[in-house]
């Protein structure tokens, strides 16, 4: 059997500049919105990643139009009449359930397959649940499908989530653009993304304020005043993340373009205290390190605090700093099988349930891995080019999910690393 894989050789350096894409999950978020706005809706900045591809094929399934001519998408939702979402699909990428809050803001009614867990954690759908119920939608579980109906109409409700959980806060703002009356959402999410979404919403009519901030308001507006946007996607700020710990890794100095710093508040605040010097531009951030890598603590959090998605790339910096870090994951619950290959490596890391203990070494190896989530998969890369020796990544697909042109970016930044189909892995 052949696969294809990433191969990443021991690099002297990154230097340069790249671009950050726009991020996956804002654009993701913002295909499901554009249910909302009857007509062609424009988004820009899409990143061309495969789960892109698999959103767009969720709107295509409601009858949606979706074209891409490079990074922009046009989708036509003129024709969506339906508003079933297949199992096949939504199984495939779980951010599918994000057309829920548009479908029941569209038809009042949704059914939507019900995601599984997948391999970051159980990822319940608890909380999307709870809110959507305080503006009136009713569900049920039907056959693996989630059954959403609103017998007495969509109306505004006063909701706090229990936890600021991403996806709950955009599906129950979605819904609430078109619910009869005032909603407010606390506790809310407040990811840059979630700003993003509300801004586009706002473009299509409707009325919210206060997103990204833990309080989000919204007057609801009936479905036919929003139309269509012309919208560009935020930039990727994990994307960005990750080039930014691959320039502390080997030295750089690496400037991301396209991101707005004030995103990587906390990320940035532990590559300073790890040794990196770190300057910010207005829509930039340079990075480089003079002297070795130092340990540091960490705990992930909802934004503003450190993100999960950046979780990886920090076990590996960590790995060859000098001194004990102990990171803590707060967030999902199964974050840690990273961990596993990059023992494999040669890294020291202990984990006691949500706790990870990692002692410094001096070096790593290259050996064969396996990229076991998105974000993994592209710490994994840094790590081989890193480590003495070779590393061949396998599992890429993973890293196709969400990052764009990953090799491309490295190899322009003087990485040394490859895709190539191997046989007999
Ligand atoms: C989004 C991001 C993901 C990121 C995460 C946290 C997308 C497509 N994905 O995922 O990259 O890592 O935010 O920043 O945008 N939870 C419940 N019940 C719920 C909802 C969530 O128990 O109803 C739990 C989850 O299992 C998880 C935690 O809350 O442990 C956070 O989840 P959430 O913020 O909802 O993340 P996602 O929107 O799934």
């Amino acid at each position: 059997m052949s696969e294809e894989v990433i191969i990443a050789r021991e690099s002297e350096n990154l230097t340069g500049t790249v671009r950050a894409s726009g991020a996956k999950n804002s654009a993701l978020k913002l295909m499901a919105a554009s249910l909302l706005g009857q007509g062609k809706s424009t988004i820009r900045n899409v990143p061309l990643i495969s789960d892109i591809y698999i959103m767009g094929r969720v709107l295509e399934a409601l009858d949606a139009q979706v074209t891409r001519e490079d990074h922009v998408l046009t989708i036509d939702t003129t024709a969506v009449e339906r508003y079933e979402t297949p199992y096949e699909l939504v199984s495939k990428m779980r951010a599918s359930i994000s057309v829920l809050g548009p479908l029941i803001g569209r038809f009042g009614c949704a059914h939507v397959a019900m995601p599984g867990g997948c391999q970051i954690g159980a990822r319940r759908i608890d909380m999307h649940l709870v809110g959507l119920e305080q503006l009136g939608v009713h569900f049920e579980i039907d056959h693996g499908f989630l059954i959403a109906t609103t017998p007495n109409g969509l109306h505004g409700g006063n909701i706090t989530l229990e936890f600021p959980s991403v996806g709950a806060t955009e599906n129950t703002m979605m819904a609430a653009v078109t619910a009869e009356g005032h909603t407010t959402i606390d506790n809310a999410a407040c990811e840059p993304e979630i700003e993003d979404l509300a801004l586009m919403l706002n473009e299509m009519g409707a009325q919210i304020e206060g997103a990204g901030s833990s309080s989000i308001t919204i007057e609801g507006v009936p479905l036919s005043a929003l139309h269509p946007c012309d919208h560009a996607t935020v930039g990727d700020r994990i994307e960005a993340g990750t080039f930014l710990v691959g320039g502390a890794l080997l030295g750089g100095p690496v400037t991301v373009e396209g991101i707005n710093p004030s995103y990587l508040r906390m990320a940035l605040m532990k590559l300073r205290a790890m040794g990196c010097i770190v300057e910010e531009g207005e829509q930039s951030v340079t990075v480089r390190r003079d002297g070795p890598l130092r340990a540091v603590d960490i705990q992930t959090l909802p934004h503003p605090g450190f993100p999960t998605d950046l979780q990886a790339q920090f076990m590996l910096l960590a790995s060859l700093a000098e001194g004990n870090s102990v990171i803590t994951e707060n967030v999902f619950e199964n974050r840690f099988m990273f961990a596993s290959e990059l023992v494999r490596m040669g890294a020291d890391v202990t984990i006691d349930d949500h706790h990870a203990l990692v002692r410094g070494v001096k070096r790593l190896q290259g050996a064969p891995v396996v990229s076991t989530d998105l974000r993994a998969g592209g710490a994994l890369v840094l790590a081989g080019m890193a480590a003495e020796g070779e590393t061949i990544v396998r599992k890429i697909s993973h890293i196709d999910r969400g990052y764009e042109d990953y090799v491309g970016k490295l190899t322009s930044l003087g990485g040394n690393v490859e895709r190539t189909v191997v046989d007999d892995i």
